[in-house]
């Protein structure tokens, strides 16, 4: 049986597959992705399932149910990382997913048993989050071929260097029918379940997210010469805007954050002619997190008709909050009872999943793993053995739960 230990040893292991010898990255179509999906692969053919590599690039490994055909009940998370990543996010979910396939390799299940690894969730390549599991809910949206990485290599591009056929894209959805639900088990990336001295949560719902890339342009001018009524300096006028997203955000209860700026021309002596930058704004609510964009936008635009700027916005990721399905979040609060927990807590996600995608083509619930004082996307991100043991017992448990309930479901 798939112990604890083994699921972060695996953790380990995948946590060397990296673009960067001193940090954790492992980004979208890319070789390291590549060579994530072998070990994951080995790792779901060892557990008995037949594995493939979709057409979005995603890994995945079935076991047929009681007899074959049937629906498949997906076990799933995301194999790619943030940059100076942790190496539970994501990756844990995927090993979890495949150590209880594992165990319940001797189980005639009323349903098939799916387990996928998602190639892009975090979206740090493309700034497009989720195509992994948007191509699998069949929500792909052809603009995205267009978005461009650093190096100015487009999504299209990549994905012939990394060998698919983007005209086949498609092939990778899954039609509700084929579905009998979706389990993600994820680390909580938060502080509430360390706080309630709990080992593991239920998620009630998934914040919804927008994404976008602001570009402010000024003019470049000679950083001695120009007086400053003279001056157009992007950068002073991005520097404001990043204050005034983090008053409002907090202001109208919603999570709002700037993680990265680049200056051009970037030079000690040169005013800053333009600067872009992310934001990234989730809300309990697609409607406090819009409404809390308009207040954004509306403060971002004053910032520049001030300082006599220009303001591009292009969005580059709207997920919708998801909620997750009674039904199987009964299964997953049943898993946890199982393993122990007599209390199962409830907590909605600040964090976006695969979930979310998936929640559009079939019912979703998630398992939180408690993780250590809350940290993620960062190297520090630590879990306790104890905790993803417990979590295995509870994510086995739920998918027996599903099973009972499939089995006296009316067909
Ligand atoms: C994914 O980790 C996200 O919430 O950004
Ligand atoms: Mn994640
Ligand atoms: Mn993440």
């Amino acid at each position: 049986m798939t112990s604890a230990a083994v699921v972060l040893a695996r953790c380990a292991e995948l946590a060397t597959v990296s673009a960067s010898p001193t940090w954790l990255e492992r980004t979208h179509l890319t070789p390291e992705h590549r060579r994530a999906n072998a070990l994951a692969g080995a790792w779901m053919e060892e557990a008995g399932l037949r594995v493939w590599q979709d057409a979005a690039g995603n890994i995945c490994g079935r076991r047929e149910g009681r007899t074959p055909g049937l629906p498949a009940l997906l076990l799933g998370s995301h194999l790619d990382t943030v940059p100076d990543a942790g190496a539970y996010d994501g990756m844990l979910g995927v090993l979890m997913a495949i150590a209880v396939a594992e165990r319940l390799s001797e189980r005639a299940l009323p349903f098939a048993l799916e387990v996928i690894g998602f190639g892009d969730e975090e979206g740090a390549r493309f700034g497009k989050a989720l195509l992994g599991s948007q191509a699998v809910a069949g929500s792909w949206d052809e603009h995205w071929w267009s978005l461009r990485d650093r190096d100015d290599i487009s999504l299209l591009e990549a994905f012939e260097a990394f060998g698919l056929d983007p005209r086949r894209v498609g092939e990778a959805a899954r039609r509700p029918e084929e579905l009998a639900g979706y389990l993600e088990a994820h680390i909580e990336q938060g502080p509430y379940l360390e706080a309630a001295d709990a080992s593991l949560g239920y998620v009630t719902t998934i914040a919804g997210a927008r994404r976008f890339r602001l570009t402010v342009t000024g003019e470049a001018r000679h950083a001695g010469g120009t007086p400053y009524e003279r001056r157009r300096d992007a950068l002073l006028g991005a520097a404001e805007m990043v204050v005034a997203v983090e008053r409002l955000a907090r202001a109208a209860g919603t999570i709002a954050t700037v993680g990265r700026i680049e200056v051009q021309p970037g030079a000690v002596n040169v005013i800053a002619g333009r600067a872009d930058l992310t934001l990234d704004l989730r809300a309990a609510t697609d409607a406090e997190r819009d409404r809390s964009w308009q207040e954004i936008e509306r403060a971002l635009l004053t910032v520049c008709e001030t300082r006599d700027l220009h303001l591009d916005v292009v969005e580059t990721h709207r997920a919708a909050a998801a909620h997750c399905a009674d039904g199987l979040t009964e299964a997953v609060v049943a898993g946890i009872r199982a393993s122990g927990d007599d209390r199962p807590r409830g907590l909605w996600s600040r964090a976006g999943h695969d979930a979310m995608a998936m929640a559009e083509v079939t019912d979703v619930a998630m398992l939180f793993v408690r993780c250590h004082d809350g940290i993620s996307h960062h190297p520090e991100e630590s879990v306790r053995e104890i905790d993803v043991a417990r979590g295995l017992d509870a994510f086995e448990q739920a998918v027996l739960e599903v099973a009972r309930r499939t089995a006296v479901a009316p067909a």
